[in-house]
Parts: structure tokens; C-alpha cells; sequence
């Protein structure tokens, strides 16, 4: 419901067309203390071009707006104040949601363009870390959002299946690793192997160059290489399913980099076509000293690629592609670099779609005020960790509804929206403490919080015995109510800001609120009591679920409707 319009519109009819439309409505305000009324235009800029001082023509233009949208309109000081009519919003807002349901807070400025968003991209032979998680859980976020703001989604996986640490995993499994073993545990395994090859390389420098054939025979497409690749690639990939599968994530694509092997070439032959291509101690690259940025390495001595040509070359494919409108790369912060290399040098190729290109960076997540780290044997299994959240939310819905029916799927909702919850409430670039027992509370600012204000909504209104309500919305509801309406009013607007912002926990934190809202309602207001008004409150209960199931399926995050 766009108020602030027909506001502008109607301040713009007294203006003779001093200011456009559009500028008046940039232009207003919601004023500080909810006493000063809804929504406020500040009348300096008329000022300056009527040259009369601001606080007279707030006096002159406020005898002249009448609307019936508009209970009271006062001019305090140089600004024009306007309380909104309660019962004519709360009718107009109520009715809205209830006709467009979980469309309600859609924009179509996205007009089906596409938005390439790369993101999760784990490595292939290594365990999904804790990074991973987070660009997951963001970038699926952003991609839901994106898709509710008109956009067409490519979701890409774009994983780390290629470069020299691949050579090494050959060289170590052949020397020292079992099949059945690394059948067993893949990721572990493989994991293990790469790290012996590190310590045995250390004793013995022959392993290094081994390893750099193996690589090169990979790239060649040598049969055995090949073949212990697609392996290795394959039984990560399917550990990686897993946990996509827990967090019901899906890819459109998971052309990973070995799939830009036999596409680089080209890239490397535009790069010298267009004479962008140095070389520098025997290397090849692309001088950046214009944007204050060191060189992006393209090739190395022995001509081997790198993961910038990698990347640049699948940009270039997934234009060709897409023709993208935009293009995200959910990746962690301190890619940064790597990232404003590969957009400028593609800015240096003549590309102005580079322009449109998007790194979206974020900070890490921390154990105990530490970074939570995959190296050095400290493997945190992820797959574990959200098993284990699924577990203890079970043990917490035993406790609080032991009679549930389907307790397991209501838990794996819980224990899941958890995590992504805890993870989403945080601005992105900020570092998080990472806390089961914290983010699993039913108190306070988590997603089991959320889910169980929705539940308790839905379970309102199974127990209405008025069903016929929809058609007899008044607008009448309880001064309580009026704050929750006015934010169900916001929620359109909180999507295009967590769109343009790149930042889902303008929903989460909206979601939060609002299930606050709703609980103070309901704790001072016989919701379900006969009396008047009764069509109004289901209404106002109802619209409540609508907003807080879909925000919390942008999120990419399961409503139970029952908890
Ligand atoms: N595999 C990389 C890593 O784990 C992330 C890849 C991000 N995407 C990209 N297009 N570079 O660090």
C-alpha cells in the first residue's frame, strides 16, 4: 500500500507544478514520534522557491489538503504532518494481503530480466566449511528475494574442481590411498590424503614436481587422470548433496572451473588480440596500476591457468548465456581483491556489462570469538552440525508439545530455519558466534521464535468459529493493532531495501518485529472473543501469517503451522 504516493499526490495538486510529482514523494518522511502522526513533508525546498520561510507554507498548504484517506493533516513548524484514517488503511491494507496472499510485497521492477547468482561453490576433495555455509544460506536468500522483486534467477554452483592441488591428489591417492576407504569417507579421506602430501612433500621435493605432471596430464586429458578426477569430483559432490538436501538448496548449474578448461584459451587469445596481456617474471597478466590495484596473473610460467582466467572466462560464458541484467558472486570477504581484479580487467575488455557485476562479501563465522576453521584436521562436519541442530530442536518440541503430530518434519524445519536464521539476523560483513543452544531458543531473536508466533497464528485461526469473516472487514481494530498494521504496510518496501541492500537481514529483523508485535497483541487482546470487531482481528491475525510465512520462505526458511 503505497501511502506516501497519495500523500505526494495530493500535496503535488496545490503546487502549479513547482516540483514533480516523483521528487515530492522522495521527499517525505515518517516523523520521529509516532504523536507528530504517520507521514511528514518537510517544505524547505518550497521555501527556497516560493521565497517565503518554510513554517508559512506549511500553514498555508495545510487548510488546503483533504482527503478521506487522512483523519487529521497540521502543519508543525516547516513540515506538513498527516495521521492516516485507521479504519480506511487497516480496511485497504487487510483487504490487499488477503487478496494477493503470499504475492502480497511483489514488485515486478525486476521485468523477468535475469540475475546470475554464484554462490555456495565449495571445493571439491576438501569439507564444506563454515563459509560455505554462510554464502549458501545468503545467496539462496538473495536469490529467492531477487525473485520476488520480478527478476529470473540462474542459481550457479560454481565449484572448485580444478588447479594444481588436483595433480597432488592424484600423486597422494596413488601413493598412498585405498578405494574402499576414500568410498567410505570421502571428504575426510581425500582431505587426509592432501594433507600427507604436504607433510611427505616437505622431505622429498620430487613430490611437487610429480604432482605438477599429474596436473598437466589432467589438463591434457589424460584417461587415468581424468578418470581419478570425475571420481574424486563425484563423491564430493554427492557429500555436498547432502547438505544442500538438508537445506533444501538447489542449483541451476554446477558448472564448476574444470568446466572453463577448454574455454580459457580463448580468453587468454582476446586478452592478447586486445594487447591487455604482460609479461612480468616470465608470467602473464594484466597490468591494473590504473585503479590503484596490483596485476590480475592470468598465466603462469609453465602456461598453467589460474582461478582469475577461471573466473573471467566464466563471466564472459555466462553473459553469452544469460545475457545477465545483474550478476552476484556470494563469496567471502576475503576474495574482495580477486573479485575487483576479474571486474576490472573485463572493464579494461570493452565489457560495460562489468558494470553489473555484484562481489557480495561477508564476514566469518566464529567459535568462541575464533574463526571456524577446516584446516589443520579441525574439520567441523556441517553435515553433523545441522543433524545435530534438527536433533535438539526435537529434544525442545518434546519437552514444549509432546502430543505434536509429525515431530520430525517439524523439527528438521525447526532445527534447519535455526541455523539460517542466526545466520540471515546479522548485516552479512558483519563476524558471527556460532551457538546451537543460542540460536535454538523459542526466546527472543531467533528463527524457532518466528516459527512459533506463525504456529500460534495459524493455530488462532483453526480455532475461529467464524469462517466466513473475509467479507466482513471493517477496519475496526484495537489501537493495539494499528502499529501491526502499519508494519504489514512495510513489508513490500522491506523487500526492495533487502534487494538493494544485498541484505537479507532487513527481512529477518523485519520478521522479528513483527512476530514481537504480534505476540503483545496478543497477550493484551481477546483475539477469538465474540464481540465486535471479531471479522477485523482473524483478518489481522491472518494477513499476520501471510507476511510471516512468505518472509520467512525468502529467507528460505519453512513455516510449520503447527509447533
Ligand atoms: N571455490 C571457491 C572457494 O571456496 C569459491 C568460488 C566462488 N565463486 C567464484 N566464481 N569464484 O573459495
Amino acid at each position: 500500500m503505497h501511502f506516501n504516493k497519495e500523500y505526494a499526490k495530493l500535496i503535488s495538486e496545490q503546487l502549479n507544478e513547482t516540483l514533480p510529482l516523483e521528487e515530492v514523494e522522495n521527499l517525505i518522511e515518517t516523523p520521529k514520534h509516532e504523536k507528530q502522526g504517520d507521514l511528514a513533508f518537510p517544505c524547505f525546498i518550497l521555501a527556497k522557491k516560493w521565497r517565503k520561510s518554510p513554517q508559512h507554507i506549511a500553514k498555508e498548504l495545510m487548510g488546503k489538503l483533504q482527503s478521506p484517506l487522512f483523519e487529521q493533516i497540521i502543519a508543525e513548524g516547516p513540515y506538513i504532518n498527516a495521521f492516516l484514517h485507521k479504519e480506511t488503511v487497516n480496511q485497504q491494507v487487510l483487504k490487499q494481503i488477503m487478496e494477493q496472499g503470499r504475492d502480497y510485497g511483489s514488485w515486478e521492477f525486476g521485468n523477468g530480466k535475469n540475475t546470475v547468482i554464484d554462490f555456495s561453490s565449495p571445493n571439491i576433495a576438501k569439507p564444506f566449511s563454515m563459509g560455505h555455509l554462510r554464502s549458501t544460506v545468503i545467496g539462496n536468500a538473495l536469490a529467492n528475494i531477487a525473485e520476488k522483486c520480478g527478476f529470473k534467477t540462474i542459481r550457479i554452483n560454481h565449484l572448485g574442481d580444478w588447479g594444481t592441488q588436483f595433480g597432488k591428489l592424484i600423486v597422494a591417492y596413488k601413493r598412498w590411498g585405498s578405494e574402499e576407504q576414500v568410498k567410505r569417507n570421502p571428504i575426510k579421506e581425500l582431505l587426509s590424503l592432501y594433507v600427507q602430501f604436504h607433510t611427505e612433500a616437505e622431505k622429498d621435493q620430487q613430490l611437487e614436481e610429480e604432482a605438477r605432471r599429474w596436473f598437466k596430464k589432467l589438463e591434457d586429458g589424460d584417461e587415468e587422470a581424468q578418470q581419478l578426477w570425475l571420481w574424486f569430483r563425484k563423491e564430493s559432490l554427492h557429500e555436498f548433496t547432502k547438505i544442500y538436501d538438508l537445506l533444501h538448496v538447489h542449483f541451476d548449474s554446477y558448472h564448476g572451473e574444470a568446466f572453463y578448461n577448454d574455454k580459457m584459451e580463448e580468453t587468454v587469445k582476446k586478452l592478447i588480440d586486445l594487447e591487455l596481456l604482460e609479461r612480468s617474471d616470465g608470467a602473464q597478466i594484466v597490468d591494473l596500476k590504473e585503479f590503484d590495484l596490483p596485476p590480475c596473473l592470468i598465466q603462469k610460467s609453465d602456461g598453467a591457468t589460474l582461478y582469475a582466467t577461471r573466473d573471467l572466462t566464466a563471466a564472459l560464458y555466462r553473459y553469452e548465456q544469460y545475457h545477465f541484467e545483474k550478476a552476484f558472486y556470494v563469496v567471502g570477504q576475503e576474495q574482495s581483491l580477486h573479485f575487483q581484479q576479474v571486474f576490472r580487467v573485463l572493464e579494461k575488455m570493452g565489457y560495460t556489462w562489468a558494470k553489473s557485476m555484484t562481489h557480495i562479501p561477508f564476514g566469518f563465522i566464529l567459535k568462541n570469538g575464533k574463526k571456524m576453521s577446516t584446516r589443520k584436521g579441525k574439520v567441523v562436519l556441517l553435515e553433523a552440525v545441522i543433524e545435530e541442530a534438527i536433533k535438539l530442536a526435537k529434544q525442545n518440541i518434546e519437552e514444549k508439545n509432546p502430543h505434536l503430530p509429525m515431530k520430525d518434519a517439524v523439527a528438521h524445519m525447526v532445527g534447519v530455519g535455526a541455523i539460517i536464521f542466526h545466520d540471515l539476523k546479522h548485516e552479512k560483513q558483519n563476524h558471527i558466534e556460532f551457538s546451537l543452544e543460542e540460536m535454538l531458543k523459542f526466546e527472543g531473536n531467533t528463527g524457532p521464535y518466528v516459527q512459533y508466533t506463525y504456529a500460534r497464528a495459524c493455530s488462532i485461526l483453526r480455532k475461529a468459529e467464524h469462517t466466513e469473516w473475509q467479507e466482513s472487514i471493517t477496519g475496526h481494530i484495537e489501537p493495539e493493532g494499528w502499529a501491526i498494521v502499519k508494519q504489514l504496510m512495510l513489508f513490500p518496501t522491506v523487500i526492495q531495501t533487502s534487494f538493494y541492500r544485498y541484505e537479507p537481514s532487513e527481512i529477518a529483523k523485519y520478521l522479528f518485529q513483527l512476530a514481537q508485535n504480534f505476540n503483545k497483541y496478543y497477550a493484551h487482546v481477546k483475539i477469538l472473543h465474540n464481540g465486535p470487531n471479531q471479522a477485523d482481528r482473524l483478518a489481522l491475525v491472518k494477513a499476520i501469517t501471510i507476511v510471516l510465512e512468505e518472509g520467512l520462505h525468502l529467507l528460505g526458511i519453512e513455516a510449520p503451522k503447527q509447533m
